[in-house]
């Protein structure tokens, strides 16, 4: 047999046999693509937001995250006269907690408080003053300290009121 005649035979059998492993392989694929027309087109499904402790800012409809708190509830129900302020447990606002003062018939403003001297735990404002427990610092009604030891004024948060919803906005670190 000559070289010639060798490859072409050769060529021959090779074909022959990988015949069925070539049709079966496209008819695999066509059964794919049978398969994959045939599904169903199932819609994107839309997740409600928690709006208890999330959303947008009434100023600018962002998504800056707010705490909110019903002044409606026994706890902060003193907070609906002006002059009166509440100190909060830790919340997701804040965890060292925050000292709400009513200041105005439509403002109720927020600190944190957490202690700028060394962090300890700041009270509420009595008499127009917030003490913190640890070493006296003293803060008036705008975060200002007024005695030391601390040096720095308290962080404020950004509020808005809706009636008796108030919400404290925060940025999360
Ligand atoms: S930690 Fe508040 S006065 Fe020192």
């Amino acid at each position: 047999m000559k070289r010639r005649d060798f490859i072409q035979t050769t060529c021959k059998c090779a074909l022959l046999c990988a015949s069925p492993v070539l049709l079966s392989t496209l008819q695999s694929c066509e059964d794919v693509e049978a398969d994959s027309s045939s599904t169903d087109i199932i819609p994107p499904i839309d997740t409600p937001s928690d709006t208890t402790s999330t959303g947008g800012n009434d100023s600018g409809g962002d998504t800056t995250p707010f705490y909110a708190i019903d002044l409606s509830t026994a706890d902060y129900q003193s907070l609906q006269t002006v002059g009166n302020s509440v100190a909060t447990p830790s919340n997701t606002a804040d965890p060292s907690g925050l000292i709400l003062y009513r200041s105005s018939d439509t403002t109720v403003r927020a600190f944190s408080r957490y202690c700028t001297h060394a962090g300890g735990s700041v009270g509420s404002f009595v008499n127009g003053t917030a003490r913190c427990s640890s070493h006296g610092a003293q803060f008036d009604t705008s975060g200002n300290v007024v005695g030391g030891p601390a040096r720095s004024a308290l962080k404020e948060y950004l509020t808005s009121l809706d009636g008796t919803l108030l919400k404290v906005f925060y940025a999360e670190s």
